[in-house]
């Protein structure tokens, strides 16, 4: 089984995991946008979903096959958000925002009642940190201030577009800086000293927030929880 397989098979796993009607979080990358498709073939055949989506992005999608959506302004009261991750810890903490959409991913997963996370067995570490850079939403503001304050906790590394044409930004219009740091010890200490610093909006750090993670691999999937 290749990795999109894995993928496939991971979000489609999380539609179990769906009220018969309500409200879905949908998440943001590769893994999610599957699960996004197949919540489209749902409301086709009829099932009465409404979205919350994490991003422009998912949005569109979202949009594009017929799902309804709840304004972004909220409040929201979220059944069930379903959401990719770029790694996931043995305590099954969670880095996010590998596509820059970890802020209103954070939002979303604080607005519902369950947070499902799909992802391939290649997301599976032991500690945060050991694949995979933390990545923060940053304020242009002062951005080199504080670039220079987060070099206490690790090497900042601004996040450009690949073909070079300019800085990633997030739909807020922020920057996206990629933490190089040593496998964290306690992701709860990091996320709260990082949010402290002025500048910093969010962090890709997620502790203890997902319910469920589904492990797709050559084993079929996996069901962790906390
Ligand atoms: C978006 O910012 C991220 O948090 C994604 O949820 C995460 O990067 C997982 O993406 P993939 O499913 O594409 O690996």
């Amino acid at each position: 089984m290749n990795q999109d397989e894995a993928k496939r098979l991971a979000a489609v796993a999380a539609l179990a995991e769906l009220p018969e009607e309500g409200i879905v979080g949908l998440g943001s990358g590769s893994t999610a946008k599957l699960f996004i498709d197949e919540v489209g073939a749902l409301v086709r055949a009829g099932r009465k979903i409404v979205g919350v989506p994490t991003s422009e992005g998912s949005r569109k999608q979202a949009e594009s096959l017929g799902i309804p959506l709840l304004p972004d302004v909220g409040p929201w009261a979220i059944d069930v958000t379903v959401d990719g991750a770029d790694e996931v810890s043995d305590a099954l903490d969670l880095i996010k925002g590998g596509g820059a959409a970890h802020t209103r991913e954070k939002i979303v997963n604080y607005a519902s009642k369950r947070n499902v996370i799909v992802v391939d067995a290649s997301k599976l570490s032991k500690r945060l940190g050991e694949s995979w850079p933390l990545p923060l939403e940053i304020l242009r503001f002062a951005q080199h201030n504080t670039e220079k304050t987060l070099g206490k906790y690790g090497q900042p590394r601004q996040r450009m577009k690949n073909d070079g044409s300019g800085p990633v930004l997030s739909d807020a219009g922020n920057l996206i800086v990629d933490l190089v740091c040593d496998p964290i010890a306690d992701p709860a200490a990091l996320d709260h000293a990082l949010r402290q610093i002025p500048g910093v909006v969010e962090t890709g750090l997620f502790v203890q927030r997902a319910d469920l993670v589904l492990v797709a691999g050559e084993d079929g999937v996996r069901r962790l929880t906390r």
